[in-house]
C-alpha cells in the first residue's frame, strides 16, 4: 500500500486530459504571462466565491502582502507609527510575515483547541493591550481559516467592527470551505474578510502545478490598487492608453501568475467544485469515526454550520505521547505524517527581541507539542483510511 500525504499524481490519473489539453493549448499559443486563461480563472473563482474581484498572483505570500500594502496597512511617519496586525499564533509563517516585511507589528493572538482557529477573546484582550500600551495603532486582523475551516465569523467580525480593524481573512487553507451564519446565509471562504487571499501551492485544496495566489475584494479601488502593486505599481486606470504600461505610479511587486498555472487551475476546478470537495469530507468522516473513542486523543471539530476543504486533518496526540517515536512507527509502515505546526508565531526567531515576541498563547503552546497531520486527500481509498487509523491505534 503506498499512501502519500497528499496524492498529486494519483489526481491527474483523473484529471490528465483536461490539464494536458490546456497546458499544449497554452504552449502552442505561446502566451505564457497574463494570457486569456488568467482573465478566465479570475472570474471562475470570482464567481464560486461570489465576489465581485479575484486578482490572481504569484503565491499566497504576496497575496496576504499586496491586500495590506492596498488596504494602507504598514508603518507610517518614515517609521515613527507603525500598525498592529493581530496574527493567529498558531499558522503558517506567512501570516505574520506579510504584516512584518511591509513596516507594521504582528502581535500573535492565541487559538481554540477545538478548531485551531484564532480565539476571539484573546484577539479581544490582545488588542486591549495595545490600545493600554499606546505604541502601536491596531489596524487589521488576519485570520487564518486554518487546516480548511473557516474562522469564527461572527465572534471576530464583531470584535473588528468594535475597534475598527480592517478583516483580512488568509484562506490560504481554506479555499472550497464555508460557513453559514445564525440567519442561514453561506458564505464562501475568501468572501468573509474585508478582504480575502488565497494559495495555489499544489497541496493546497485547489493546487496548481508550481506557486500561485489570488486575492479577493468587492471594493473596486481595492482591486484597482491591488492589480497595480502585483505588477510593479503599473497605472491600472488607464489601461487603453499605451503609455500606462510603463507609467508605474507607486511601488509595487513582480507577482503575476502565469498562464501555464491559471490552465492547470481551470483543468481542475470543476472536478475540485463538483467532486473533490465531499471526496475529502468523506475521508475526513471516515477518520474521525474510526478514531473517536482512541483514549486520549483529540479528533478535529468542525464546528456546527462549517464546511472545511480539509487542508490537513489534524489530531492531538494523548498527553505524555512520544510524538518523534510515533512518527517513526509509522513510517515503518510507509504512512507520512507532518506537524503543523512545530513552533508558535510568536517564537520564531526572526521576531526575537521585537513586540511579535510578546504573546501569551498557551494554547497554541501546547498545541505545538501534541498536534500531528495525517495523510489526506481525496483520492485516498477508505481501505487506505482504515490502514492509517488502524497502525496510529496499534502504535498509541
Ligand atoms: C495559512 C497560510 N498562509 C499563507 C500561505 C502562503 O502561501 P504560499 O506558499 O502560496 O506563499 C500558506 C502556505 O502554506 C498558508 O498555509
Amino acid at each position: 500500500m503506498s499512501i502519500q500525504f497528499r496524492d498529486l499524481q494519483r489526481q491527474y490519473g483523473y484529471i490528465k486530459d483536461a490539464i494536458d489539453m490546456r497546458i499544449s493549448h497554452i504552449i502552442t499559443s505561446a502566451h505564457f504571462i497574463s494570457g486569456p486563461e488568467v482573465k478566465e480563472l479570475e472570474q471562475t473563482l470570482a464567481d464560486y466565491v461570489n465576489m465581485k474581484h479575484c486578482i490572481s498572483c504569484a503565491n499566497g505570500t504576496d497575496a496576504i502582502s499586496i491586500a495590506l500594502m492596498a488596504s494602507g496597512i504598514g508603518e507610517h511617519g518614515g517609521g515613527s507609527r507603525k500598525d498592529a496586525v493581530f496574527v493567529p499564533d498558531f499558522t503558517f509563517f506567512s501570516s505574520g510575515e506579510c504584516p512584518a516585511t511591509i513596516g507594521a507589528t504582528p502581535v500573535f493572538v492565541d487559538v481554540l483547541k477545538t478548531t485551531y482557529n484564532i480565539d476571539a477573546s484573546s484577539l479581544q484582550s490582545a488588542v486591549e493591550k495595545v490600545i493600554r500600551e499606546g505604541q502601536l495603532i491596531p489596524k487589521a486582523v488576519v485570520a487564518v481559516d486554518l487546516f480548511g475551516q473557516p474562522f469564527d465569523m461572527e465572534g471576530i467580525k464583531a470584535i473588528c467592527e468594535k475597534y475598527g480593524l480592517l478583516l483580512l481573512e488568509d484562506a490560504a487553507q481554506g479555499f472550497g470551505g464555508s460557513c453559514t451564519d445564525v440567519s442561514g446565509n453561506r458564505h464562501m471562504a475568501c468572501s468573509i474578510g474585508d478582504i480575502a487571499t488565497t494559495s495555489f501551492f499544489p497541496a493546497k485544496p485547489l493546487g496548481c502545478y508550481g506557486d500561485g495566489g489570488a486575492i479577493f475584494t468587492n471594493d473596486d479601488n481595492i482591486a484597482l490598487l491591488c492589480r497595480s502593486i502585483a505588477v510593479h505599481g503599473k497605472d491600472t486606470q488607464n489601461l487603453d492608453d499605451p503609455n500606462a504600461k510603463y507609467n508605474n505610479i507607486r511601488l509595487g511587486m513582480n507577482s503575476r501568475l502565469d498562464t501555464l498555472q491559471a490552465g492547470v487551475l481551470l483543468g481542475k476546478f470543476p472536478i475540485f467544485r463538483d467532486e473533490e470537495l465531499d471526496k475529502v469530507n468523506h475521508v475526513a468522516e471516515l477518520y474521525s469515526e474510526l478514531l473517536k473513542d482512541v483514549p486520549g486523543l483529540t479528533i478535529p471539530v468542525v464546528k456546527d454550520g462549517m464546511y472545511s476543504s480539509w487542508a490537513q486533518y489534524t489530531i492531538q496526540l494523548p498527553e505524555g505521547s512520544d510524538r518523534k517515536s510515533i512518527q517513526s512507527r509509522l513510517k515503518e509502515d510507509k504512512i507520512p505524517t507532518n506537524i503543523y505546526y512545530v513552533k508558535p508565531m510568536h517564537l520564531q526567531g526572526a521576531f526575537r527581541g521585537t513586540r511579535s515576541a510578546e504573546a501569551d498563547c498557551p494554547v497554541t503552546e501546547k498545541l505545538c507539542e501534541t498536534v500531528l497531520c495525517l495523510p489526506i486527500h481525496p483520492y485516498l481509498e477508505d481501505s487506505e483510511v482504515e490502514f492509517v487509523a488502524g497502525k496510529l491505534k496499534a502504535v498509541l
